[in-house]
């Protein structure tokens, strides 16, 4: 299948601009788009043959369920059975924006979209694109993030261009993903209510709303071994990884330079290509102690994720970052850890994930 790419400027777009792809969508047909998170891989949430095509163009077991994406409050209603005042009371502070709220499903939604669960994600996105998308189509919108399964999701269209061209109708490519990752969603269906992903919608703003809100268990999970199995079925699959074998340090900063550097330095004495991932802070300690090799740190690439002092940056470059290394065919990749407060918390979920829960303590 040949894959229409559309570029779609928000700033100063037309109806026109959407038709289309909006007519795809009528159809049963896969339009990827962006978010203020991250792209989705967009379809018909009414219609189980086109939940079908998104599980098999991402290569996505299907009991995963899909996030439905609405534009309009009043959807709620039809999407959901007993909508629960907390829904609106977290409605009217973060949407439209980075939060997904689950609750029971009304018949209009199939089984094929909610990965036969009883219950549906539905989120209302802020990115302009996503928001005029789901208007012109006039339909809810059920998107995965628009990434091969397994890997990281896709924060530019060029990211969707790799993994999904040739197997879906279209990709609207609206620049970068502001957020960078994806939306935080929460349980609406049980008490107290739960955090399934942390995300742009940090614990302390939902309190502000929820006081009594609390994270599943699985969300703070850093052994490989223990036993607890992730409530939103997605998180518990291996995930964001990039190809190369990622392996992340924690520690005091200096000791941390210093056990990123020395693995980095025995790979590349054993012959091999090595990535570390870096932040601002230690990119120049890095690369001053790879100069001063006899090769100069031939054969290592330091990619930069953003500042520790700013955790917005690392949100935002994090994925693109994994996907640079796979371009670099890094087949080890070392890197630090960064602290778990506020928006660290989802940075290091998906962190911790894409090493395959391979931390080092130093
Ligand atoms: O920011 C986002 O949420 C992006 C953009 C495109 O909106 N979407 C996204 O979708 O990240 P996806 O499919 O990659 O992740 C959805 C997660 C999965 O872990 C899935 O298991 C969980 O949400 N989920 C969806 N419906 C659920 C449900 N009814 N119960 C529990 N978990 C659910
Ligand atoms: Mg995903």
């Amino acid at each position: 299948m040949e894959t229409i790419i559309r570029k779609i400027d928000a700033a100063n777009m037309t109806s026109d601009d959407f038709a289309e792809a909006a007519k795809l969508l009528r159809e049963g047909k896969l339009v990827a788009f962006p978010t203020e998170t991250v792209y989705g891989l967009g379809g018909d949430a009414f219609d189980p043959t086109a939940s079908a095509r998104i599980y098999a163009a991402k290569g996505r077991p299907s009991d995963n369920p899909l996030i439905v994406h609405i534009a309009d409050i009043a959807e709620l209603e039809r999407l959901c059975l007993n909508v629960p005042e907390a829904a609106y009371l977290l409605a009217d502070k973060f949407w439209p924006g980075p939060l997904t709220m689950i609750m029971k499903k009304a018949d209009c939604i199939p089984k094929e979209t909610t990965g036969g669960l009883d219950t549906v994600a539905v989120r209302m996105p802020s990115h302009p694109i996503a928001r005029r998308l789901i208007q012109e189509s006039g339909i809810p919108i059920a998107a995965p993030s628009a990434n091969a399964s397994g890997r990281p999701s896709t924060t530019k269209a060029e990211h969707v261009i790799e993994d999904l061209s040739g197997r879906i109708e279209m990709i609207i490519d609206g620049g970068s993903s502001d957020i960078g990752l994806e939306s935080t969603i929460v349980d609406l269906t049980c008490s107290p209510v739960q955090i399934l992903r942390p995300g742009y919608i940090t614990i302390e703003m939902l309190k502000e709303v929820i006081p009594d809100v609390v994270y599943d268990r699985a969300v703070l999970k850093r052994e490989k071994n223990d036993n607890i199995v992730a409530r939103a079925p997605g998180m518990k699959y291996r995930h964001y990884a990039p190809k190369g074998e990622l392996v992340i340090y924690e520690g005091e900063s200096r000791a941390v330079v210093e056990a990123v550097y020395s693995a980095a330095a025995e790979k590349l004495d054993g012959g091999s290509r090595v990535g570390i991932l870096a932040s601002e802070e230690m990119a120049r300690e890095y690369r001053s102690r790879l100069d001063r090799r006899p090769d100069k740190g031939f054969g290592a690439v330091i990619e930069v994720v953003g500042s520790r002092e700013n955790e917005e940056s690392i949100a935002a470059n994090l994925f693109d970052c994994l996907r640079r290394f796979d371009a670099e065919e890094t087949p080890f990749i070392f890197g630090e850890c960064f602290t778990s407060d506020n928006l660290g918390a989802a940075i290091m979920n998906r962190l911790v994930k894409a090493a395959g829960y391979h931390i080092e303590k130093v």
